[in-house]
């Protein structure tokens, strides 16, 4: 694969996708003029950061975290207009979104080249356009994150029935009526107050088993980091995994992962 284009200029340091800077170098566009757009861009966003929310979780505010969503008319390089931004204030302790942009970059490898054609139709990991950061201090924002936005948004933790029954089916995990007559998992539904939250998890769960079966490792993966994906002609369900890098404060989904794994037979 063609190497991730980085480029710094005056502290502030651009990554991007290979794909996303063929673009750029199609459009012709000097690399200072596209920083100037993008920092307009980012400080226009900051301003209004509270309009622009899409996060329905407010645990990642108070870690300065916020993922905004706004149509680009202005930098017009990515092949998906309504783009989802990942912002960061760069406070101690929150997630390192370079890390992220790195790991799902290689991810996206991973799902291309150890995925079945089935599978990737119906599971795809979000795609990362570019990574921003400066040490400038007049920024609100020393991180930020673009991707395309899932139209709806919504998690796998906020439908009622889980994974569709053709999910299921290619990646030979159980509906979440089997979950719930499985006596194994007596004890995860004893212990949660919230009985279909807890039958969504270990159905992720199976699927991070059967991912890790093929070399696809992803701790942080749990209910609410896949949305739903509806396509509007067919009606069918795909789905897409966000945020692929755990918390390292608590690092509790990966330890909920591999607990639940040896059960998932
Ligand atoms: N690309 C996206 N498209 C649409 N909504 C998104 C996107 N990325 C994140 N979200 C929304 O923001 C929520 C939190 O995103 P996530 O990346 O998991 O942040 P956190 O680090 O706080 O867990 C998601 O559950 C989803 O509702
Ligand atoms: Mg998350």
């Amino acid at each position: 694969m063609t190497p991730i284009k980085s480029w710094t200029e005056e502290g502030v340091t651009i990554d991007f996708h290979p794909e996303i800077y063929e673009r750029l170098q199609r459009k012709d566009e000097d690399l200072s003029e596209f920083l100037q757009l993008l920092k307009a861009f980012t400080a226009e966003l900051a301003k209004n950061k509270d309009l622009y929310n899409i996060n329905p979780y407010h645990s990642s505010f108070n870690k300065g975290m916020y993922i905004l969503g706004k149509e680009d008319s202005e930098l017009g390089i990515f092949p998906n207009q309504k783009l989802a931004l990942k912002c960061s204030q760069g406070k101690l302790g929150a997630e390192n979104l370079r890390k992220q942009f790195y790991r799902t970059i290689q991810l996206a490898q991973d799902f291309e080249t150890k995925l079945t054609r089935e599978e990737k139709n119906l599971l795809q990991i979000c795609p990362v356009y570019l990574y921003f950061q400066t040490r400038q201090a007049n920024s609100f924002f020393k991180q930020v994150l673009i991707m395309p936005r899932v139209a709806e948004g919504m998690t796998l933790g906020q439908t009622q029935t889980g994974f569709s029954a053709e999910f299921c089916k290619v990646f030979k995990i159980p509906s979440i009526e089997k979950i719930r007559r499985k006596r194994q998992f007596a004890l995860h539904r004893y212990l949660d107050k919230s009985k279909r939250r807890q039958l969504l998890k270990i159905q992720t769960v199976y699927l991070f088993k059967r991912l890790l079966r093929k070399g696809i490792k992803i701790c942080s993966l749990n209910q609410k980091n896949v949305l739903v994906d509806q396509i509007l002609e067919t009606g069918q369900a795909k789905y897409i995994i966000i945020d692929p890098i755990e918390d390292l404060f608590p690092p509790l989904s990966p330890l909920y992962n591999a607990l639940t794994m040896t059960l998932c037979t």
